[in-house]
């Protein structure tokens, strides 16, 4: 196919191009091809983050998640500084070299409490990822000068108007004003979007992906909507796997040198998602390392994977599953290449 072979040569495709691939009758060679760009440039390591979910009380109300402050069916939970350092220091144990801190945008955990997480985490050698949500130029940077690493937040989708929508009392020119900061701040940012929302067409997920080429991201996290039932998304019916499987695949093409995850939403919708994603672009798996009770509570769609067994069978199980793809694990922390060209060209 033509548009496949031109992306293999160039990593560059305009926005019908790029519709055309997202709606291929049979998807089977764009991602033989998205493997291919995958294998060439960033290898067979599949790199492991350990995610710390630390709290899932949130001051905003998006329609399809979860997690959104009028969902009163939630069982809110905050883990204090002392217990996130203890989960970073175990995932440590683990193997992991990279851990990342999610919360929902929950104002509890100001710039101090973060400040000293991040130090007590930094100091155990392990690259840090933030993904708390959207915050000040003045709070990115004290985090950064405390020691994180990495951003991740996803614009979720660049139509403005369906953003606006769907993330209400939320602006998309503040999420722009955020992915913008943490470049600034040197920050290795991850973003992403969902595929499948209400109102979002091929076209629209075709400009998320020029988006994400031109910011550039370095990292780029990309799921299939899944409707909650205990939100006003919750009748949506449509599987989303196949163009959430689709879109990354096409991201790699585009993107060679970032880092794809494989989302835990994936395997969400299909047993082996995981697999398929990692088989199609992806060079990155987040298993969950939260403990105990609120391991079940951090629920942002329904059937999330691993919410009954712990971190270490989910560390186990996940290295049988690459080693089965005939991948191995990184051995680094598995910073972006893309983070590391950027550098290079700001120093010419
Ligand atoms: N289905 C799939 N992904 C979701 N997220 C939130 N709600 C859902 C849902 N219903 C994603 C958003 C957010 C990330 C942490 O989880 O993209 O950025
Ligand atoms: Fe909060 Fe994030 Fe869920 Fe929106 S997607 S309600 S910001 S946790
Ligand atoms: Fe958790 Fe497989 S990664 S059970």
């Amino acid at each position: 196919m033509d548009i496949i072979e031109k992306a293999l040569k160039d990593h560059s495709l305009n926005k019908t191009e790029i519709t055309e691939l997202l709606r291929l009758k049979d998807a089977a060679p764009l991602y033989a091809a998205a493997d291919v760009v995958r294998k060439k440039y960033v290898g067979d390591e599949v790199h492991l983050r350990g995610l710390i979910e630390f709290s899932n009380i949130c001051k905003q109300n998006c329609l399809y998640c979860g997690l959104r402050r009028d969902n009163k069916k939630v069982k809110r939970y905050r883990l204090s500084a002392e217990e996130i350092i203890k989960l970073a220091e175990n995932a440590k144990n683990y193997g992991y070299k990279t851990v990342v801190l999610q919360s929902g945008e929950d104002s509890f955990y100001d710039a101090d409490k973060m400040t000293y997480i991040i130090k007590k985490i930094k100091a155990l050698d392990l690259a840090l990822t933030l993904s708390l949500g959207e915050k000040t130029f003045e709070e990115y940077r004290i985090y950064r000068e405390a020691g994180a690493d990495r951003y991740l937040l996803r614009i979720e989708t660049t139509d403005k108007s369906l953003y606006e929508r769907l993330d209400p009392g939320m602006s998309f020119e503040n999420r722009l004003r955020c992915l913008k900061d943490l470049k600034e701040l040197g920050y290795e940012v991850g973003s992403g979007i969902m595929a499948g929302l209400p109102g979002q067409s091929e076209d629209s997920i075709a400009e998320d992906i020029l988006f994400m080429k031109n910011l550039p991201v370095h990292m780029a996290g990309i799921g299939p909507f899944i409707a909650h039932p205990d939100t006003p998304l919750g009748e949506e019916k449509k599987n989303n796997f196949e163009i959430a499987l689709r879109t990354m695949a096409v991201t790699r093409l585009l993107m060679p040198l970032i880092n794809i995850p494989a989302t835990t939403a994936m395997e969400a919708l299909d047993k082996d998602g995981r697999l398929k994603a990692l088989q199609s672009g992806a060079n990155v798996v987040m298993p969950n390392v939260t403990e105990g009770e609120v391991r079940k509570l951090y629920i942002l769609y329904p059937g999330k994977i691993c919410t009954g067994e712990t971190p270490s069978v989910c560390r186990g199980c996940i290295e049988n599953k690459i080693k089965a793809a005939g991948r191995s694990i990184g051995l680094g922390k598995g910073v972006s290449k893309a983070y590391v060209y950027d550098k290079s060209e700001e120093t010419l």
